[in-house]
Parts: C-alpha cells; sequence; structure tokens
C-alpha cells in the first residue's frame, strides 16, 4: 500500500479532467486560423477562459493563458518592472518581496536585480511566517515613487501560511504601486476573488488542483500594463505569444472549476484530518514544533499543509525511512539534483539551520483520507527514533 502526502507539490490528475484532456486532445485546428477548424478551436480556448475567470472572479480578458506557476510569475515580475521602468533607465527599480516567496519568485527578482538593476526590499518576516504591514507602509510612504512593484504569496506551500493580500493590495493602491501575488498554493485551498483583491496580477497553476503540468494562467487587470518577456505572435492581449492550447486550456479550466466548487468541502475534510494529524504527531513525537500553530486554522492557515519541525532529525531521513514504507511526504526545502538543504522559508521565520533541516512538510488534496493519516502516524516513532539516532548530515 502507498499513502500520498505530498499534494503542494503535485496532485493527482482528476478523472474527470483525464476524460476531458483525452477528448480534447483531438480538436484540431489552430485557434487563430479564421476557418471553421480554427474557430471552433478557438472557441475551447475561450470557453476555458471564461471558466477560469467565472471560478477566480474576474473578466474573462484578465486570464492569459501561461505553462504553469513558475512562467506566471516570471512574467508578472519582469513584465511589471518593465512596464514600469520604460525605455531611458530604471526609475522605479525597487522590487518589493519577502525571502519566504518560491524560488519561481525569488530567481526573477534576483536575475532583475543582478542583470537590470533593480533593487530589492526583502520586507521581514513574523515567526509566524506573515509580512508586517507598518513596514511596507514606512517604505511606501518614503519611497513609492521609486517601487516598481510588489510581489507577495497568497499561501506559502511550505508552511501553509496565509498572506493578507487583500490588505497588501489595498495600501499599495493608495500608493499606486501595482501588487502581484504567487496565488498557486492559495487557489482551490482558499477563497481567492480576483477581482475583490486589488491585485495586478495573479499566478495559479493546474498541476496542484487536479489538471495537468504545464498548464497555467497569469491574471491580470485590465488596469495592468505589462511587457511580454516572450515575443512572437500577439496572442493573449500581446502578454503572452504562442499558440493557444484548446486542450490544455480546457483541462485546466475544469481542474480550477472542481477545486473551487469543492471548496467548502475540502476544507471541512482537511480540517479533520489536519486536527488528527497535528494530535497524533504530538502525541507520538512531544518534542515536534509544529510552524505556524498559533494561527487560526482556515484564515490565516489553509488546512491542507502542515510544517512539523522534528528537533535532531534530519528531514531527508525521515523522508527516506517513511518512503520506504510507502508514505511520500516532503522535507519542503529545496533539493537540486538530489542535494537537500535546509529550508529557505523556515530560515527567513527565524528558525536555526538544524530546525529548517529537520522538517517535514505533509500536504492534502483532493484524494486524501484518514487512511493516509494513520498510515503517516502508524510509520513515524520508528521513522522518527531511526533519523533521530542516524543524528544529522548537514
Ligand atoms: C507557490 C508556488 N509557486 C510556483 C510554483 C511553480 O509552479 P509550476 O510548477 O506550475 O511551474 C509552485 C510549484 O511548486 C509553487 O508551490
Amino acid at each position: 500500500m502507498s499513502f500520498y502526502l505530498d499534494h503542494a507539490a503535485t496532485t493527482p490528475l482528476r478523472p474527470s479532467v483525464v476524460d476531458l484532456l483525452t477528448q480534447s486532445l483531438l480538436t484540431q485546428g489552430n485557434a487563430s486560423s479564421v476557418h471553421s477548424f480554427g474557430q471552433k478551436a478557438r472557441q475551447v480556448v475561450e470557453q476555458a477562459r471564461e471558466d477560469i475567470a467565472a471560478a477566480v472572479h474576474a473578466d474573462r480578458n484578465e486570464v492569459i493563458f501561461t505553462s504553469g506557476g513558475t512562467e506566471s510569475d516570471n512574467l508578472a515580475i519582469q513584465g511589471l518592472f518593465s512596464s514600469r521602468n520604460p525605455i531611458g533607465g530604471v526609475a522605479r527599480p525597487i522590487i518589493v518581496s519577502a525571502a519566504t516567496e518560491h524560488h519561481a519568485v525569488l530567481e526573477p527578482i534576483e536575475w532583475l536585480a543582478a542583470k537590470k538593476n533593480a533593487q530589492v526590499h526583502w520586507l521581514k518576516t513574523g515567526s509566524d511566517g506573515r509580512i508586517n504591514l507598518e513596514e511596507l507602509e514606512e517604505l511606501l510612504s518614503s519611497k513609492a515613487e521609486e517601487v516598481a512593484l510588489i510581489s507577495l504569496m497568497w499561501v506559502n506551500n511550505e508552511t501553509g501560511v496565509v498572506q493578507d493580500i487583500p490588505a497588501v493590495a489595498e495600501l499599495a493602491s493608495r500608493f499606486n504601486v501595482p501588487v502581484h501575488s504567487d496565488a498557486v498554493a492559495a487557489l482551490g485551498h482558499i477563497k481567492v476573488d480576483f477581482a475583490t483583491s486589488g491585485l495586478a496580477a495573479m499566478s495559479i497553476t493546474g498541476h496542484k488542483l487536479g489538471g495537468p503540468v504545464g498548464q497555467g494562467a497569469l491574471l491580470v487587470s485590465r488596469k495592468t500594463k505589462l511587457d511580454p518577456i516572450f515575443h512572437g505572435g500577439g496572442h493573449e492581449r500581446g502578454m503572452r505569444p504562442g499558440t493557444l492550447d484548446p486542450a490544455g486550456s480546457s483541462a485546466l479550466a475544469l481542474a480550477v472549476k472542481s477545486a473551487v466548487a469543492e471548496l467548502d468541502q475540502s476544507i471541512q475534510l482537511w480540517t479533520d484530518l489536519n486536527l488528527r494529524l497535528v494530535q497524533g504527531v504530538i502525541t507520538a513525537v512531544p518534542e515536534v514544533k509544529v510552524v505556524a500553530v498559533d494561527l487560526e486554522l482556515g484564515t490565516a492557515r489553509v488546512p491542507n499543509i502542515v510544517n512539523f519541525i522534528f528537533p535532531g532529525c534530519a528531514g531527508d531521513s525521515l523522508l527516506f525511512l517513511l518512503d520506504a514504507k510507502g508514505v511520500a511526504v516532503s522535507n519542503g526545502s529545496a533539493c537540486t539534483a538530489g542535494v537537500t538543504s535546509a529550508s529557505h522559508v523556515l530560515l527567513a521565520m527565524g528558525y536555526s539551520q538544524h530546525d529548517s533541516s529537520a522538517c517535514v512538510r505533509i500536504s492534502l488534496g483532493h484524494t486524501s483520507t484518514q487512511q493516509d493519516i494513520d498510515a503517516f502516524l502508524a510509520h513515524l516513532p520508528e521513522a522518527h527514533e531511526r533519523a533521530k539516532s542516524a543524528g544529522f548530515t548537514v
């Protein structure tokens, strides 16, 4: 038997999405062609656009299809930076963000700093992973004219911590600064309403919702100007050229629609599983630290992600020992070419190097059951004992 507790990395395709994808792969015609084949393909794409817009409460023209979260984040950050700094110098060099962001946000920002004279203001995060709005207000009060954009994720994919994005956007709007949010871990896990969020741009991806990998979108408000990072045809309001993908777009739309329609039910299920999980882990390993546990479940912390720190254990030892028992978890830390390191998110929240390497992230999704939690809890004590006696390798 195997048990999958790593839905924040990617969640299984929904059977309904597999059916639709298989069917729509047969759609013939380029959606930009004027003949009837082209028009049919275009109809499929436009229906998908409309469905996504309805699910996130946006206008259909605000949905720009991309290849996923990474591309959406790059397009938002590079595109906003470029449009806010038209040719002839860098009038607005500052990008505001936080060190707890996903690498898909951190790296384009660092690239802009290295290559395009951007300056970065990293907002401090508290031990609960949330930024301080007063720090942001102070910065904007003195330097708003020089700020190109703010990029802050809605829900952190390692800790489940929810950032108050509407409050950030409301504050930024007083200074006319556009805000982008990576909502990859938020959509389908908390209520996400693009229209009332005040955001200029918002990234989503399909494979965290039961859709295919390689399908995502950037929501770009009608008022927002954003330069493309790819150049080619004039597709997608000129922001993202490339032949449209009817099958992928409709599969993405179905995943988004399904996840949003099931939200209340999913939150109830995940909350029950979350409480059982946390209680079980504390009973099995009393010295465990549950990250951001003081934040209210459901509003300040999503119920489908829990990050545990097991002091004295290397997170990757636990991961391998549990995997050997058929239980798939994540240590939520950067893993490049098989080399794991301390979680940059936990480090930014003020945890020590050891604690930041001793974490295990459990994440739930649309196929999660109580058996998954019970299997993890059943194998944890032995895995913990063995990982603890192996000690640290970092
Ligand atoms: C918060 C967050 N942003 C962005 C991404 C990247 O999305 P994609 O895999 O669709 O490129 C991920 C995926 O792990 C993520 O968790």
